[in-house]
C-alpha cells in the first residue's frame, strides 16, 4: 500500500508515492539517491542516517515517510554553496582531518551544523553532549571536537565580516 507525500529536500520539492512501511532513510537514499544518508543500526542508535528536519537533527531511520509529509529536509548534499564551495563545517572537518573511514561523517557534520546554529560558541562538554547520538566507530572524536571549535570560529568570523 502506498501514500503520497511532499518533501522539500535541499531546497527542491518532491511529490512522491511511498510505501506505508517506508522510512525517510529509504526514501532519501533509495528513491531520491542521496547517498550521504547512511544506514547502520536502523534503530536510532548510531546517527549515521542523521538529516536535518526543519533544521533539527533527526535519525531518518526512525521516521516513516508517510508521516513526513511537508517536512523540509537537509542532507549533506544540500550544505555546499551555489558554486560548490564547502560549508564552513565541512571545511573544518577537512582541515582538522576529523574522519577516518568517513562513514559517520555526513551525519556528524549535519549535527554540528545544528549545534552551531543553536549555540555558536559551544564548550567541549556542550559539543560532547549534543553529538552523543552520533557514533564514530573509528574513534575520531578528538579531531571531531577540534573541528567543532574550528567551524565555530569560521562561522563567527563570517558573521562578523
Ligand atoms: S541507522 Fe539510523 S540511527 Fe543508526
Ligand atoms: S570516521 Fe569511521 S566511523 Fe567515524
Amino acid at each position: 500500500m502506498e501514500t503520497s507525500v511532499r518533501l522539500v529536500v535541499n531546497g527542491r520539492e518532491h511529490a512522491l508515492n511511498v510505501r506505508c512501511d517506508e522510512t525517510l532513510l529509504e526514501t532519501l537514499q533509495d528513491r531520491l539517491g542521496f547517498s550521504s544518508v547512511r544506514e547502520t543500526c536502523g534503530i536510532g542508535i548510531c546517527g549515521a542516517c542523521t538529516v536535518l528536519a526543519d533544521g533539527r537533527p533527526l535519525s531518518s531511520c526512525l521516521l516513516l515517510s508517510a508521516l513526513a509529509d511537508g517536512l523540509t529536509v537537509t542532507t549533506l548534499e544540500g550544505l555546499a554553496g551555489p558554486a560548490g564551495e564547502l560549508h564552513p563545517v565541512q571545511q573544518a572537518f577537512l582541515e582538522q582531518q576529523a574522519f577516518q573511514c568517513s562513514y559517520c561523517t555526513p551525519g556528524m557534520i549535519l549535527s554540528v551544523v545544528a549545534l552551531l546554529a543553536e549555540n555558536p560558541s559551544p564548550s567541549t562538554d556542550d559539543a560532547v553532549a549534543y553529538l552523543a547520538g552520533n557514533l564514530c566507530r573509528c574513534g575520531s572524536y578528538l579531531r571531531i571536537l577540534a573541528a567543532v571549535q574550528d567551524a565555530a570560529q569560521r562561522l563567527r568570523t563570517s558573521t562578523v565580516s
